[in-house]
């Protein structure tokens, strides 16, 4: 066999690994464009409104105006959070004190018992500052939050109540959505070994495992319980299509959040499950072939439905992880995410130096509530840039 010279195999090496990353630094490099208006327009609009305690960019509304978020809304962590990963991307002090600054108005939420997303508010947020800073504030922050998202548990029944909303629909109420806020309680149990978290924790993914998912690993959106008995009292939708349909951002909740608990806990129950989520999404035959998918896999007008980019991202960023633990379909799973993010790249990407700074078009908050339908959305960009950071991470290593 003729020998290749040492130097040139190093060459080479270097110029793949570039090639890789370069989408993820032209992706990072618009976002600093984008995330620099965004704090303009956002700081606009928090001193136009004082009274009204706005803290991040959510969306845009119907009329082209800028809509903000109060701390208490489960959408207040993300820009924080995305400020968190542009420094964690491009370790610019600038990128940290903006982060900083973002993340020290969502604090107060700690205390706040009334809603499960504990996790998505502080976890995305002071999580991520924790993660990249150790500030010993941020723990004491994180740990106080973890113990108010436990007091949502109801042991009986074995989950955390989601919403608080509704009482003449549910009586407890389980949203897939919840999974994402089990990684604070997970977090937690491993900074204090309190071990009331992991079984909480533990406990949720289970049931929601035995009682979320149909025969074809699709999820329901809504499970209400019998907080005395822990018995199933329906299970319905809030925002799919409908009860038996497959919201789109919900398969993608669940996905991710079952990845995340095989992370944490090592269960192969986890694992299979995250898989036969992914297999349910990508064998789906409503699901277009840019693979950014429908706000729900059974929307009735489809290819007339609007898309969901918010879905995608997420789903994006729990491929990357998964691909890590299932070496079978490791090639496939980064191979279907490169796809999702090239696209989104190619084609759903908001105006640069426009629209006031959001990243990506094209995400369905509630279309049943006719709410956020077919705009940018905060999540939708925050997982993006996890995704382009997981992304980068994978093809470093
Ligand atoms: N967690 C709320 C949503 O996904 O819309």
């Amino acid at each position: 066999m003729q020998k290749v010279p040492l130097l040139i195999i190093i060459l080479i090496l270097l110029f793949s690994c570039n090639g890789k990353n370069n989408s993820v630094k032209s992706n990072f490099s618009f976002a600093a464009t984008q995330l620099t208006l965004a704090i303009r327009e956002t700081e606009k609009g928090i001193s136009e409104n004082k009274a009204k305690n706005y803290v991040a960019p959510r969306t845009i509304d119907e009329a082209g105006k800028l809509v903000l978020s109060p701390p208490r809304e489960w959408t207040s962590g993300f820009f924080a959070g995305e400020l968190w990963y542009m420094y964690e991307f491009t370790q610019d002090d600038k990128w940290k004190k903006a982060a900083q600054q973002y993340t020290a108005n969502i604090e107060q939420e700690k205390t706040n018992g009334t809603t499960h997303d504990m996790g998505f508010k502080l976890y995305c947020s002071i999580g991520n500052g924790f993660r990249l800073t150790k500030d010993e504030h941020y723990k004491k922050v994180l740990i106080e939050a973890a113990y108010t998202l436990a007091s949502r548990f109801k042991p009986q029944a074995g989950i955390i109540r989601s919403w608080d909303h509704s009482n003449d629909k549910w009586q407890c109420p389980v949203i897939i959505d919840n999974m994402m806020n089990l990684e604070l309680l997970f977090w937690a149990f491993k900074e204090t070994q309190d071990s009331t978290f992991y079984k909480i924790a533990v406990s949720h993914a289970n049931t929601t495992m035995k009682n979320h998912f149909r025969k074809d690993y699709s999820s329901y959106h809504v499970v209400d319980y019998d907080t005395i008995s822990g018995n199933i009292l329906s299970k319905s939708t809030h925002q799919g299509y409908s009860d038996e349909s497959a919201w789109a951002r919900g398969q993608a909740w669940g996905a991710y959040g079952f990845t995340m608990a095989y992370r944490q806990t090592g269960d192969t129950a986890y694992l299979n499950l995250a898989k036969h989520i992914v297999n349910y999404i990508f064998t789906n035959p409503n699901l277009p072939t840019d693979l950014i998918p429908y706000w729900d896999y059974n929307a009735p007008n489809i290819p007339n439905e609007p898309r969901d980019v918010s879905a995608a991202t997420c789903t994006a960023s729990a491929l990357y992880e998964l691909s890590l633990y299932d070496k079978a379909n490791s090639t496939q799973y980064r191979n279907w995410a490169d796809m999702i993010l090239k696209n989104l790249s190619e084609n759903y990407l908001a105006k640069k130096g426009g629209d006031y700074g959001f990243l990506l078009l094209h995400s369905v908050g509630s279309k049943p509530g006719n709410a956020e339908v077919d705009k940018p959305l905060v999540y939708a960009d925050y997982y993006f840039l996890e995704a382009l950071l997981r992304k980068k991470q994978i093809e470093n290593n």
